[in-house]
């Protein structure tokens, strides 16, 4: 003990000594703000101005303005003007910058690299909005929690997702990031995304960016960047909500969004960062600009300079800024100038440092991340078989005439379609770093070849889309000598993700002309739909015995959808965006006012609210899904019909598998404030259970009702409950359900 006490004294006495003279923020053993606090004071200004400087690093995901090009970037991680880069990927780039941060940098501090993980690194998953079809957070959270474990393995610390930006207009071409249009339940699979992602932040994980805040779903007509013109009653109750749940979540950073939210851009918008996000929901995180939203307040007109819009960030509570490097250029000289307190600065740059020490940095600037794991964790047969297991679970049959699916493996089939042999198509603009060979989608194509399926392939349409008599008659030919007709129709994935606004999010007129040759062979048709967004299939569906809604599915959508046509998996998806009947009802969704003319269920007489020439609802609506089983419901039972404050009741109904296959339910409940101080939707999503049930197995579904369920925002963004009458619903889509009354005293 004696000889091992020798031994040791001396490296004890040494470490002693270099803790001492190591700073506090090196100390490990200190508590985080007590490391923040020390860094802070040891920082200049124009230091603490470049930890709020983000450089874009690789591929452009904005428009490139002015970039100073890679060696004056370098320079500028060299003198600490940096504190996080975006788009730079990989374990040899990220970790030369970081060298250069960590060891030649004045005070080492080490710089985040970020990048868009939407769906996915190098194994895809279902795009979000597919993935919420689900319905199932804990699939979400571990589609994101792979995600993290492949970028995390690649030198990356941050992704910007999960986008929980509530739309309804299938024109805005990120509606495939998001979970829908329901608040509730984008805001359930928001807080999963971020769990998944975050883990416990150690090695295999990376921070979360909740986004984009706020209210970026509501640009108007559906077109990208375009202005948003919501109130704050409707702020509250149908857009905040998923915002603060991932927070809720511990969603370590927040994205400003493009938009203005009354008149003000987010980015400079007081009310939303320091009132709601701080002081209102405590978020202790920090928040980053969407690209170049600080330097756009200028072509808002809400800016005069540079140097102005940088004053309005900081004293609006914004902090990170993506790519218009105002901060660092400007706040020096703001602060100077009392125009910025070194309080504001210090709490902007002291939460970011914090993220930094909780992510570890300070003790491994490279968390571990070497090309070893890098190979490792990085597409692996697992991973691929939880994207299939996703996948499958996303798909959403929408029609299925007389038992047309499942089809018997030996059937004999035209398997016609571009979008079914083209893998390219296959991807939306948000993977990550699939984009090359070796990362590939399997083809619908390839996945009945997988299946070991014989089948005649013809392409029947072009990418262009543009009409082919050859094609068609080709396909029709196929369609002759088969039994059954498999036709892979819908828009490119090209046509998904940002900057990809469409006008008529429709089913191709050359994929109808189409359509009605195969039909006109008598031949049983089979749609696959490949699309990011709820397309209007109104003119496609006549054409069509079953429609499978394929999406957006990620690495090994053609095997999902095999398991799928093939019976191998009985589909179980529901929508989460209600698929309009015609483009022009855009936008349609289920949560939606009575109006002072709501339109009588006979669609007779005048002076309703409606249109003259097509219905008010959607073709398919929110919560809609089949099964190749049949769920039966019973009547809906109440425990109490009248409920106090504080109170719980329960509302029950049996659910009975009619049909001759197991299969999943997608259980949901909803409720209707009649009467109120101001208005309340006709349906709001307030729970959902998704049960497992044999051929013939009944089973109770009992959901829990509290009052606060009952409560509502008032435009001051306060909870409040009022006495009165509600409906409660339960069903197995947001149109089909069982009613039940009850009273809140
Ligand atoms: C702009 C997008 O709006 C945002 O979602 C994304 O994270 C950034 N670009 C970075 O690529």
């Amino acid at each position: 003990m004696r000889k091992l006490m020798l031994f040791l004294a001396p490296a004890l006495l040494l470490s002693a000594i270099t803790l001492a003279q190591a700073p506090a923020y090196r100390n490990k053993a200190l508590p985080v703000e007590k490391r923040v606090a020390d860094l802070l004071s040891r920082m200049t200004v124009e230091e603490k101005a470049g930890q709020l400087n983000q450089l874009n690093g690789g591929a452009f995901t904005g428009p490139a303005a002015n970039d100073p090009g890679q060696k004056a970037k370098m320079d500028m991680v060299r003198k600490g003007q940096v504190g996080s880069m975006l788009n730079i990927t990989g374990v040899a780039e990220t970790r030369t910058i970081q060298e250069l941060a960590v060891k030649e940098s004045r005070l080492g501090i080490p710089v985040i690299f970020a990048f868009d993980v939407i769906h996915g690194y190098k194994t895809i998953f279902p795009i979000p909005l597919a993935d919420a079809c689900a319905w199932d957070p804990a699939l979400s959270q571990q589609a994101a929690s792979i995600a993290a474990k492949e970028s995390s393995a690649e030198g990356l610390h941050w992704t910007f997702a999960p986008m929980v930006d509530v739309s309804r207009d299938p024109r805005w071409g990120r509606v495939m990031e998001g979970a829908g249009e329901d608040p509730y339940l984008v805001g359930v699979i928001g807080a999963a995304r971020v769990k998944g992602f975050q883990g416990d932040l150690g090695n295999n994980n990376i921070l979360a960016c909740v986004k984009h805040f706020a209210m970026y779903g509501a640009v108007e007509a559906g077109r990208e960047y375009n202005h948003v013109n919501v109130d704050r009653y409707n702020a509250w109750n149908f857009y905040m909500p998923p915002y603060k749940a991932a927070v809720e979540a511990g969603a370590a950073t927040v994205m400003n969004s493009f938009n203005v939210f009354e008149g003000i851009p987010a980015s400079g918008n007081s009310y939303l960062v320091n009132d709601v996000l701080k002081k209102q929901w405590g978020f202790k995180g920090f928040l980053v600009s969407d690209w170049n939203s600080f330097g756009e307040m200028l072509e808002h007109g809400y800016a005069k300079d540079k140097k102005d819009l940088a004053m309005k960030a900081m004293n609006a509570g914004s902090m990170m800024d993506m790519e218009t490097r105002a901060m660092v250029a400007e706040i020096p000289a703001l602060v100077k100038e009392g125009k910025v307190s070194i309080k504001t600065l210090d709490a902007a740059v002291g939460a970011i440092l914090t993220m930094k020490f909780r992510l570890g940095l300070f003790e491994d600037p490279y968390k571990n991340c070497d090309p070893v794991r890098e190979k490792q964790n990085v597409f692996t047969e697992e991973h691929r078989r939880l994207s299939r297991e996703a996948a499958k679970r996303s798909i959403v049959l929408l029609k299925n005439n007389q038992a047309t699916l499942p089809l018997q493996k030996s059937a004999n089939i035209a398997l016609i379609g571009h979008w079914a042999e083209s893998a390219d198509d296959l991807f939306d603009f948000w993977v990550a770093k699939a984009k090359s060979e070796a990362y590939l989608p399997v083809t619908l194509l390839q996945g009945l070849k997988n299946a070991g399926i014989k089948f005649n392939y013809s392409k029947g349409y072009d990418a262009d889309l543009k009409p082919n008599v050859q094609l068609v008659d080709d396909a029709v030919e196929k369609a002759k000598t088969a039994d059954v007709v498999l036709v892979n129709i819908g828009i490119s994935g090209k046509l998904a993700g940002e900057d990809r606004s469409i006008a008529m999010p429709e089913i191709p007129s050359t994929q109808i002309e189409l359509l009605k040759a195969l039909k006109a062979t008598g031949k049983k048709i089979i749609a696959v739909v490949s699309a990011g967004r709820p397309l209007v299939m109104t003119e496609a569906e006549p054409y069509c015995d079953a429609i499978i809604y394929g999406w957006i599915l990620g690495t090994e959508h053609g095997n999902a959808l095999a398991d799928v046509i093939f019976g191998d998996y009985n589909p179980s998806a529901k929508t989460v965006m209600s698929f309009p009947y015609a483009v022009g009802q855009i936008p349609v969704y289920y949560n939606h006012m009575n109006t002072s003319r709501p339109n009588p269920t006979d669609g007779q007489g005048n002076w309703y609210s409606r249109y003259r020439d097509i219905p008010n609802d959607p073709l398919y609506p929110f919560g809609y899904g089949l099964s190749y089983t049949n769920f039966s419901y019973g009547d809906l039972r109440l425990s109490k019909n009248t409920i106090r404050k504080g109170e719980k009741i329960q509302a029950s109904l049996s659910v009975k598998n009619s049909g001759t296959r197991e299969g999943e339910e997608i259980v949901q409940l909803y409720i209707r404030d009649l009467v109120a101080d101001q208005i309340r939707p006709v349906k709001e999503l307030k729970g959902f259970e998704k049960i497992r049930l044999a051929p013939g197995q009944e089973k109770t579904v009992t959901f829990t009702l509290d009052a606060t369920m009952l409560s509502y925002y008032n435009s001051q963004g306060t909870l409040v409950i009022e006495p009165g009458v509600f409906h409660i619903f339960v069903g197995s889509n947001s149109r089909d359900v069982k009613q039940a009354t009850l009273n809140y005293e």
